[in-house]
């Protein structure tokens, strides 16, 4: 891979200390462990299920790209996809390859960097990303390589944050509102306190522009766990305030009357 700019190096780094759910949920790297993390992940989200829809892949040319701990791609595998993977980080690429080894299962896992992709123009019938392309600097390059990368009819399947989000007013609570500065904006909230420096998150309208290039564009907000304090608001969050907060949550009347603010969006596309 050609050198990292140093906004995406910061990107790297943060996701190399520790990958995505590996401190709170992954006790070790043998096949147990693995499992507990799948429990887990698919226990605090269950929407992964319905959108991946792992049994569909089967037989497809499919690349993920950010395979983190390798959950999913260890379910596309079990699914019997013709499988690739990328990670920016070696470290996430470690941990996917171990653990699709301790099942048995294999794919073509490399480091690679979701805005340069090392494959030709319409290699795959299915892309999938599920929490990746708000992370990388130059998101719409990101998704331009999806469209190329995908053979026509091909379809991307692609989790990035919406920026409207209960995660995020919380954030805006404690970072801008608490501290006096109500007048930081929720972008900067998010690039500055999520989880890497510079995470982006998207209107539904910001999305669609996003992927203009695309055809049958579906999108759909989701509550997740840290919206509704099942968990933690990503692996950098803790502190009196979130046990409190966690205590009272109105659960029941925010999925009633604001099931649209949700943090994760879910977004299907035909190319
Ligand atoms: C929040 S984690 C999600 C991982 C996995 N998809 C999951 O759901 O657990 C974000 C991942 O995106 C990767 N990433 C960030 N920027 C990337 C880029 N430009 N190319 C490839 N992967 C990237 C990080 O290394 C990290 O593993």
């Amino acid at each position: 891979m050609p050198p990292l700019t140093s906004e995406k190096q910061q990107v790297h780094d943060f996701w190399d200390a520790a990958s995505c759910g590996e401190v709170l949920y992954l006790h070790g790297s043998a096949r147990a462990d693995y499992e507990l993390h799948a429990r887990k992940r698919y226990e605090l989200e269950p929407y992964i299920l319905e959108f991946a829809d792992f049994e569909s892949a089967k037989g497809k040319r499919m690349l993920e790209i950010g395979v983190g701990l390798g959950a999913d791609h260890q379910r596309f595998a079990e699914a019997g996809a013709d499988l690739s993977g990328i990670d920016l980080t070696e470290r996430a690429v470690d941990h996917a390859r171990r653990r699709l080894a301790a099942f048995g299962l294999s794919s073509r896992l490399a480091v690679g960097d979701a805005e340069r992709l090392g494959f030709p123009d319409e290699s795959f019938d299915l892309v999938y990303s599920w929490g990746v392309l708000h992370h990388t600097p130059d998101t719409p390059k990101a998704v331009a390589e999806v469209w190329r990368v995908l053979k026509r009819g091909g379809t991307a399947k692609v989790m990035i944050y919406h920026a409207w989000s209960l995660v995020g007013l919380m954030l805006w609570v404690r970072y801008a509102l608490l501290r006096f500065r109500p007048w930081v904006s929720l972008r900067a909230v998010y690039a500055r306190y999520l989880e890497s420096p510079g995470t982006k998150a998207y209107s539904t309208r910001e999305a669609r522009q996003l992927f203009a290039g695309f055809d049958d564009v579906r999108i759909r907000t989701v509550l997740t766990h840290g919206d509704l304090l099942e968990s933690m608001a990503g692996q950098r969050h803790q502190g009196p305030l979130l046990s409190v907060a966690r205590k009272i949550w109105p659960r029941a009347l925010i999925r009633k009357f604001f099931p649209r603010l949700g943090l994760f969006m879910l977004i299907e596309a035909r190319k």
